[in-house]
């Protein structure tokens, strides 16, 4: 056999296609990341998590490499850039960052600072997020864009934001809206600036495709814009219409799909022009997908394009149109969310050692003794006789044999036939034939159709420190892959082929589904672990809505979370540990409180001290227990 490379674990997890030449092994068999694609500088994860851990900050870790993020900014304004360029667009492109994708208060922070350059606004959906915005602006300088559904104080509060030199422009979701937006005008004398949502004909594909089409919740159809402009007409506010905005759905996954809703959004634009709408910005809303797997696909984890190809078509098909209908090409917006954020964090935490087969009982004793072995049960003398004599001719018919077996130890066990030990001798043996039938497949080409799936008996559970719901719900929610690497020993083959499994006392608390060489797989292969290792995997591309979407299931709280800048001099520096939720807090999420809760049990044990059940050192000891519980990570320690 070849002596396995650190390039073969590369196509096994298939880095080179995802990871956007941000991600790649070292010689160590560590896996690195690239403050941008392709740099000769990089920083060890397994390092860095090393050093984080002698920091006494503790697993779960969310790492946030906040150049990876300004790169990105930086590289979707620049192919706009380009595209502008080529295609001689007449006027500009401007990226709002949708906070909802994350709206933590330094990743917004930091977006804004790095996005200060390319004249980055933001894009809110709700009044938390409007006040937030707000918070991050010095008035004109970061503009700001209201979507959602919005009520008389929302609008209110735009409309005095506007007055003292807020630029917020707020779109018409809904034509009731616009009933409440004129009436606040004319009460306060402020006027607006205002866009319009349009619901598209066009629709998006994918999980979110319900986002476009007719029945989109969000948008005006077109008689209902007709009414909005005769309203505003009548109320002379048509000239505060400056924006039309129009999102298909995040991560559309082909590029057609895209072409469509540009043609459609921008032939309105053409004509609301001709209706003597003083329109200055198309606004394309989000749906720049992310290649989650790495397959270049349509496949609605991946997108069959780049973001090269996604700006020139955006530039072409609107300066096309616009020429064919003689009106002036818009300034254009476009509200990419997952496309700006998905990369830059990585959640590191360590598998918990489950490498239990020395405790489990070793049965080749009595196996090989000959004279017990008349003393077993048929079915585990049948399974013995399989284990002895399986080969390449006989593999199908012997793996048949052997479902059946297990399932007859199964059923003579619950009728009382078996005891215990047999079950247990049944199902070691079991374990012996599987291992061995795998041993053959390996070398058979091609694997026969029903032996395909086989290898999934073989998986093994990796008990995981984090939680699914609170980090990676999408993984659950809509069974959206996620790239999951160990991040050492690459140089090395991973043969245990395994699920990955939540410490959330929930059964869908598992991944079963994970991006491999040529697609989608039913298993990840890691490394048997050392007993004495220390051994971590990463989750990546989870930068964008998988914090805000994240639950407390069981009440495990927010990670903590690192933000990590690249540095010549010592490699990388820790800008920011924002330290995740102790017990304390997650139980105040659920209106517990924390010295209540002290003072109950306190009582008690007082009680009982009294009774003289339990002595005083006892409920001292286990009032400082509690107390140091309180204030601990609601992950797993040692
Ligand atoms: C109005 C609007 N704009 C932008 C986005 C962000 O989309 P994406 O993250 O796909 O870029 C969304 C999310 O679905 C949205 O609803």
């Amino acid at each position: 056999m070849p002596k396995w490379t650190i390039n073969d674990s590369s196509k096994v997890y298939n880095i080179e296609n995802w990871g956007a030449e941000l991600f790649s092994i070292n010689k160590k068999g560590n896996v690195c990341v690239h403050p941008s694609p392709n740099s000769k500088y990089s920083i060890d994860l397994r390092m860095l998590m090393d050093d984080l851990i002698k920091r006494k900050i503790k697993p779960p870790i969310l790492l946030r490499f906040m150049n990876i993020l300004e790169g990105r900014i930086a590289s979707i304004s620049r192919v706009f850039k380009n595209a502008i360029q080529e295609n001689n667009y007449p006027a500009r492109y401007q990226t709002f960052y949708p906070i909802k994708v994350n709206q933590q208060r330094q990743v917004v922070e930091a977006i804004a600072n790095f996005g200060k350059k390319y004249n980055i606004g933001l894009e809110v959906g709700s009044k938390p997020e409007l006040v937030a915005a707000i918070s991050m602006s010095t008035g004109s300088n970061l503009p700001i864009i209201c979507n959602g559904y919005k009520d008389t104080e929302f609008i209110e509060t735009v409309l005095f934001a506007t007055r003292v030199g807020y630029d917020i422009t707020i779109v018409i979701e809904k034509l009731f809206e616009l009933e409440k937006i004129v009436e606040v005008s004319k009460r306060t004398g402020i006027l607006p600036k205002l866009g319009i949502r349009v619901k598209l004909s066009s629709k998006g594909i994918g999980k979110w495709s319900t986002s476009g089409g007719d029945d989109a919740k969000f948008g005006l159809r077109i008689s209902e814009i007709i009414a909005a402009i005769d309203k505003l007409k009548e109320s002379n506010m048509l000239g505060c219409v400056k924006l039309l905005h129009f999102h298909v759905g995040s991560q559309i996954t082909k590029i057609d799909k895209i072409k469509n809703a540009l043609i459609e959004g921008t032939r309105i634009y053409a004509e609301m022009r001709k209706l003597g709408v003083d329109l200055e910005f198309l606004d394309i809303g989000g749906g720049l997908g992310v290649d989650y797997d790495g397959s270049k696909s349509s496949y609605f984890s991946s997108v069959n394009y780049s973001i090269e190809e996604y700006a020139n078509d955006v530039i072409y098909q609107i300066k096309n149109i616009c020429d064919d209908a003689g009106v002036p090409c818009p300034n254009i917006i476009s509200e990419s969310g997952r496309a700006t954020v998905a990369h830059y964090s990585v959640l590191v935490t360590n598998v918990l050692n489950n490498n239990t087969q020395t405790l489990l009982p070793d049965f080749e004793s009595v196996l090989s003794d000959a004279s017990k072995v008349g003393e077993l049960s048929p079915t585990v003398k049948k399974l013995l006789d399989i284990y002895k004599s399986i080969d390449r001719h006989s593999l199908r018919e012997d793996y048949h044999d052997t479902i059946q077996l297990i399932q007859e130890s199964v059923s003579l066990f619950n009728l009382g036939y078996l005891n215990m030990n047999e079950r247990a001798h049944a199902e070691w043996i079991y374990s012996r034939i599987i291992r061995k039938i795998n041993n053959i497949v390996e070398k058979l080409k091609p694997i026969p159709e029903e032996l395909q799936n086989f290898q999934l008996s073989l998986r093994q559970t990796y008990f995981t420190n984090f939680s699914l719901f609170q980090s990676i719900p999408d993984s659950w929610a809509i069974d959206q892959l996620f790239p999951i690497v160990p991040i050492q020993r690459l140089d090395e083959k991973p043969d245990v082929l395994t699920s990955i499994a939540d410490i959330t006392c929930d059964s869908d608390g598992e991944i079963t589904s994970f991006v491999g060489q040529t697609g989608r797989t039913k298993a990840l292969p890691l490394h048997k672990i050392k007993s004495d290792e220390d051994y971590y995997i990463g989750f990546f591309l989870i930068g964008a809505y998988q914090e805000i979407l994240g639950d407390m299931h069981n009440l495990f709280g927010d990670t903590n979370a690192v933000h990590i800048t690249f540095n010549k001099k010592t490699n990388y520096k820790i800008d920011t540990v924002i330290t995740g939720d102790t017990t304390w807090e997650s139980l105040k999420y659920v209106q517990y409180d924390s010295s209540e809760i002290l003072k109950r049990i306190r009582n008690n044990l007082e009680k009982d001290v009294s009774l003289q059940k339990v002595s005083i050192e006892e409920s001292s000891h286990f009032l400082e227990l509690m107390e140091k519980t309180l204030q601990s990570y609601t992950y797993l320690g040692e």
